[in-house]
């Protein structure tokens, strides 16, 4: 497949060929208007000309980028943080993110039962933060396609009387290299064999430093189980997010991302998923991965319906034909026709892929046997 030229891009953008040339010669690289772009050159275009790019195939944009759209965000507005909690094993992930959702559980609970989404949206003086929960057992490689794609910000949970442990380090290093801001949280600071101290002075080990301790990094000591220093991870997650002036542009057509997918009984294929950018409205033609469909509905984490959502939050949409994948990148289409065609193409490709790869790999089969 062809990817996409210089000039080719700059037409999707509005733009004229020597303003993409001049921008990436700034930086050090060298394009003429018929060089192809590379996914690199792609992401920092993007960044730069404050548009948004879908590329032919999020499946495997490393070999296969083709822009099929770039179109400016004409109407950037604040949106809220996207969160991921990460951290070893039964060190409290999941308790910290009851707690900080009981209070809206329990003002919703009225309305209906609270919907199983990955994801979860509060509301904090009358900021919004959505938060996605990843299990500690589980490999890396499959927790960074369910959150990272999405992610702003992330939370490593240590717990205060296990101190630091593998799965916190490996935490730890999946961030720093995603590049993403991180906050400690201190868990479990109600027991009676915690010592937040030692945590710190671990983390320092491996240099993430506290902000207290001339460091880098924001420490905050809470208790899922008391509740005690909630309200000030709150605040600090805010203020990172202040700083980072997250945006988007909801006037225009959805982009999200799959956290999580299951085939529900009476609903068929369930994609959790978070908006990046954009509104997503049921009724909607959109592509996720090789699948398509018609938005059919969208329910919200305390399980009510609504026609549409925003950036940041994060929601269960019902309409697709088949269960996507985590990390699968979802855009809205112009009908279904276009939907169902490129899905197929995306098909057709992955198929010859594999089919590539398993030739290639019986011919190494052989070669090692020789
Ligand atoms: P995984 O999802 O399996 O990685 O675990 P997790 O990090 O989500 O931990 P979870 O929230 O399931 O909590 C593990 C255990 O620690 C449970 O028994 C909780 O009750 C307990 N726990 C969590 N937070 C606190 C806390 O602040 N204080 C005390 N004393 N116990 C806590
Ligand atoms: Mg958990």
């Amino acid at each position: 497949p062809e990817n996409v030229r210089v000039y080719e891009f700059a037409e999707k953008i509005g733009k004229t060929a020597g303003d993409v040339i001049k921008v990436l010669f700034a930086l050090g690289m060298m394009v003429t208007k018929n060089d192809f772009l590379s996914k690199d050159e792609i992401e920092i275009l993007a960044e730069e000309f404050g548009v948004e790019v879908t590329t032919m195939n999020p499946l495997d944009e490393l070999d296969y980028v083709q822009v099929y759209d770039a179109k400016p965000n004409e109407n950037l507005e604040e949106r809220p943080p996207v969160i991921t909690i990460m951290g070893h094993v039964d060190h409290g992930k999941t308790s910290l993110l009851d707690r900080i959702r009981s209070a809206k559980v329990a003002d919703k609970e009225a309305g209906g039962i609270t919907q199983h989404v990955g994801a979860y949206q509060i509301e904090k003086e009358g900021k919004k933060i959505t938060f996605v929960d990843t299990p500690g057992h589980e490999a890396f490689t499959e927790m960074r396609s369910r959150g990272a794609q999405a992610t702003d910000i992330v939370i490593i949970v240590v717990a205060a009387d296990d101190g630091v442990m593998p799965q916190t380090k490996e935490a730890i290093a999946h961030t720093k290299a995603a590049g993403v801001p991180m906050i400690v949280a201190i868990n479990k600071i109600d027991k009676p064999n915690a010592n937040p101290d030692n945590v710190k002075a671990q983390l320092a080990e491996i240099d993430v430093m506290a902000a207290d301790w001339g460091g880098e990094y924001e420490f905050v000591p809470v208790s899922a189980h008391s509740g005690e220093g909630i309200d000030e991870l709150l605040e600090t997650i805010l203020l990172q997010a202040e700083v980072m002036e997250l945006e988007a542009d909801p006037t225009r057509e959805a982009k999200a991302v799959v956290v999580e997918s299951s085939l529900e009984k009476g609903f068929g294929p369930v994609a959790n998923v978070i908006i990046k950018n954009g509104t997503l409205h049921v009724g909607d033609n959109v592509i996720v991965g090789t699948t398509y469909g018609r938005i059919r509905a969208i329910k919200l984490d305390d399980g009510s319906n609504v026609k549409e959502i925003g950036p940041s939050t994060p929601a269960a949409i019902v309409g697709l034909n088949e269960v996507p994948g985590a990390g699968e990148t979802l855009v809205v289409m112009e009908n279904e026709k276009e939907a169902r065609e490129l899905a197929e193409k995306r098909a057709e490709y992955e198929r010859a892929k594999q089919l590539s790869k398993s030739t290639k790999a019986s011919l190494e089969d052989l070669s090692a046997l020789i």
